[in-house]
């Protein structure tokens, strides 16, 4: 087929993408009749795959009726059905809502929450945040100040330095105990508090799992109570950004529910409409928005796509096909036939380093030999390109990571699939694990 001109500003410029024109589910197939798994949902979105028919039809039905609304001037019906929805679902008591159209924007905007609501509490001072490395919350300057990535290199001029410290995430190759690692863990995410003082700290943000800069990290067991202990000590708000992890991807609705742990603010984004149409928001806890509430400006801040009707009503439909459809208890046994896949070929692999995540986030750490788990160089990239040669597309994000890169893919396939496309996904993988 010949190519056609391209004029859009893509990351790897002189190679020509597959076009892609359909999908359905986990598939998606290119112009020249190609088909690929999708396990990965392009980078964690396709909470239900490509195309569910019941968002589309909430889309079309909203898109028939009112397609904008401009927040400072009206509300509209599918925002305030959204509201409440999550209210019902909402890890945190008496819950509000804020929507936005991409994770940056919702990172950004319980930035702005956090200084706000400590200026109506009259610490203005409170301007800092503290956030952890690896990570990433965004690519706009904000969110991408939090972030702990190499992404940040050629826009450091405009971060700013002085207003995030960075403590670091748990690392496998530390060699201590869960324990030992929770401790060490809490210990310099307090030091950087203290470090910054905690009377200017206005936030602790932090992904539950470290998604794309770490291949699904999952904090050991206490750790995130110990960060809303420590939050509480220091009397700072604790914004958990589940930009991935929101939304059943890991067999509950949010990730914090699986240690019990309430924050003050949760963002989210990417799955909480599966790729039908840009959208995001945060939910804030009833006693943080009951001070905004109470100011005279209330949240007079935002974006102008802040509120949008399409937005929420296809984020209103997911609510309910996840509610209705038992979609939380498959992500759980799906989760954990995929994971159970992904031990075996890890056993027959000396490459694989390990196997990490929960439900249907999963990531793999490729390494030189087990042991030392010392990154291979160059193996997240050519394992990818050896699964796509196979029909098979996964998330490839090597880490930055004391000096080296340590490689790693990530799987999130969408929450709805069924047990053959887990084992087909598996067929496929093994031996591009093994080709690379
Ligand atoms: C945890 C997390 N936060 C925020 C973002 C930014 O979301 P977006 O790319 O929609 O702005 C991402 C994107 O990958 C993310 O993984």
């Amino acid at each position: 087929m010949a190519t056609r001109p391209d004029f859009s500003l893509t990351a790897s410029p002189g190679r020509h993408l597959p076009v892609a024109v359909r999908g359905e589910g986990c598939r998606i197939w290119t112009e020249d009749g190609a088909e690929y798994i999708d396990a990965c949902g392009g980078a964690m979105v396709m909470s239900l795959g490509h195309g569910h028919p019941r968002l589309v039809e909430a889309l079309k039905r909203q898109a028939d009726r009112l397609t904008f609304t401009y927040r400072f001037s009206f509300s509209n019906e599918p925002m305030l059905e959204l509201a409440e929805l999550l209210r019902e679902v909402s890890p945190m008591p008496r819950s509000w809502a804020f929507f936005n159209s991409s994770g940056s924007e919702s990172v950004e905007s319980a930035m702005h929450l956090a200084l706000m609501h400590w200026q109506a509490l009259g610490q203005p001072q409170r301007t800092r945040f503290v956030s952890r490395w690896p990570s990433y919350h965004g690519s706009t300057v904000g969110a991408l100040g939090l972030s702990g990535t190499a992404r940040r290199a050629p826009f450091e001029a405009l971060l700013d330095e002085d207003a995030v410290a960075h403590a670091p995430m748990s690392d496998i190759r530390s060699g201590l105990s869960p324990a030992e690692e929770t401790a060490r863990g809490l210990a310099e995410l307090e030091a950087a508090i203290l470090e910054r003082g905690p009377e200017t700290v206005a936030g602790v943000f932090l992904e539950p799992i470290t998604g794309a800069s770490a291949a699904a990290v999952v904090p050991p067991d206490g750790y995130l109570q110990g960060v809303r202990e420590l939050c509480d000590r220091h009397g700072v708000l604790m914004i958990c950004d589940e930009t991935i992890t929101g939304f059943g991807r890991t067999g509950t609705w949010f990730a914090v529910e699986q240690w019990d742990v309430a924050p003050d603010v949760i963002t989210f984004a990417k799955g909480v409409t599966s790729g039908v149409v840009p959208f995001s928001g945060m939910l804030v806890t009833g006693d943080v928005a009951d001070v905004l509430m109470a100011s005279p400006d209330g949240f007079p801040v935002g974006h102008t796509f802040s509120g949008y009707p399409l937005g929420c009503a296809v984020g209103a439909e997911m609510v309910r096909v996840i509610r209705d459809e038992g979609i939380l208890d498959n992500a759980r046994l799906m989760g954990e036939r995929l994971r159970a896949g992904l031990d075996r070929i890890a056993a027959g692999s000396p490459r694989v380093g390990q196997v990490r995540g929960l439900g249907l986030l999963q990531g793999i750490e490729l390494v030189e030999d087990r042991d030392r788990l010392e990154p291979r160089p160059g193996a997240a990239l050519r394992v990818a390109e050896a699964a796509r040669e196979r029909g098979l597309m996964i998330y490839c994000c090597p880490t930055a990571l004391a000096g080296r890169v340590i490689q790693c893919v990530m799987l999130a396939p969408p929450l709805n699939i069924s047990a053959d496309d887990v084992d087909e996904i598996l067929d496929r993988l093994e031996p591009a694990i093994g080709a690379a």
